[in-house]
């Protein structure tokens, strides 16, 4: 197991001062989010029924659900890279309905929001420190100044001694260790991650649900894990299931296949 090198507070991201928010404040709310598909047989697939979700800073909420249950769907809406049927979604009081036209959507999302998924989805044409940095760049930062601040977090992520390497001279945890750095370097409001260690055996996994976990807590950012690791999900601090569309609760009408994906 990788032993991560002392947190640096200094280093890692943190809410700017002006934005700082009591511990438990909502970074994240949706209320009565719906989303429906139509399918190739022209039959309208209701796959979000009415999701309620609300997320404080430095919190971490694992979502699990049976497969197709709509899990990355949801993810997906609340990081606005799709629109909702109805509801609502608003990140750090920010509303992303207020959001009207593409540009606007984009400058949310990069400003907002960081995301991690199954696969690390780091530009293969750049270095590690580059992939970190690129969200600094899109946010308006100096090359000076972000590949800077990129270096630090890597440093942080214990990969300090790989920041020239291209992705593909990464091992698969050292890929994710980056896509996680990426995903925070821009002291994002909402962390969202799908699958983040769906692809890693077991023990990388775990080196990874370590460092997801400190750099929530630390940077205040808040969480939401989809996952079918149990492992992981018993780090959140609440574990939701969604089923039949809607999140709820363990005990609350929860199906044994949706808890069953944990097992
Ligand atoms: N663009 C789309 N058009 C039509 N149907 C879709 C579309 N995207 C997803 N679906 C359907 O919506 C349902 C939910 O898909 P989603 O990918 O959110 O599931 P999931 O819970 O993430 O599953 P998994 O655990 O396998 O990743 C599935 O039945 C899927 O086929
Ligand atoms: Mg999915």
């Amino acid at each position: 197991m990788t032993v991560l090198p002392a947190p640096t507070v200094t280093e890692m991201p943190t809410a700017d001062p002006g934005q700082r928010l009591p511990s438990r404040d909502a970074m994240l709310v949706a209320r009565g989010v719906c989303k429906r598909f139509l399918g190739g047989d022209g039959n309208a697939l209701e796959v979000l029924r009415g999701v309620d979700l609300t997320v404080g800073a430095g919190e971490i909420v694992a979502v699990v659900g049976a497969s197709g249950s709509g899990k990355s769907t949801l993810l997906h809406l609340l990081g606005a890279l799709e629109g909702a049927d109805a509801g609502a979604v608003e990140i750090a009081g920010e509303s992303v309905a207020a959001a009207r036209t593409a540009g606007q959507l984009d400058e949310l999302r990069n400003r907002r929001i960081g995301f991690v998924f199954q696969f690390h989805h780091l530009l293969k044409e750049f270095s590690a420190v580059e992939n970190v940095a690129m969200p600094l760049r899109i946010g308006g930062l100096s090359r000076t100044e972000a590949m800077a601040r990129a270096t630090r977090l890597l440093e942080r992520v214990g990969l300090g001694a790989r920041i020239s390497h291209r992705p593909a001279e990464l091992s698969g945890g050292e890929q994710q260790r980056v896509a996680v750095a990426r995903a925070i370097v821009h002291r994002p409001a909402l962390l969202l991650a799908d699958e983040p260690t769906g692809n890693l055996d077991h023990h990388t996994a775990e080196d990874i649900h370590d460092l997801i976990v400190s750099v929530i807590r630390e940077s205040s950012v808040a969480a939401v894990l989809v996952t079918h690791n149990a492992a992981l999900a018993a780090r959140a601090d609440r574990v939701l299931t969604l089923v039949d569309g809607r999140l709820v609760e363990p005990g609350a009408g929860a199906s044994p296949a949706g808890m069953g994906a944990l097992a």
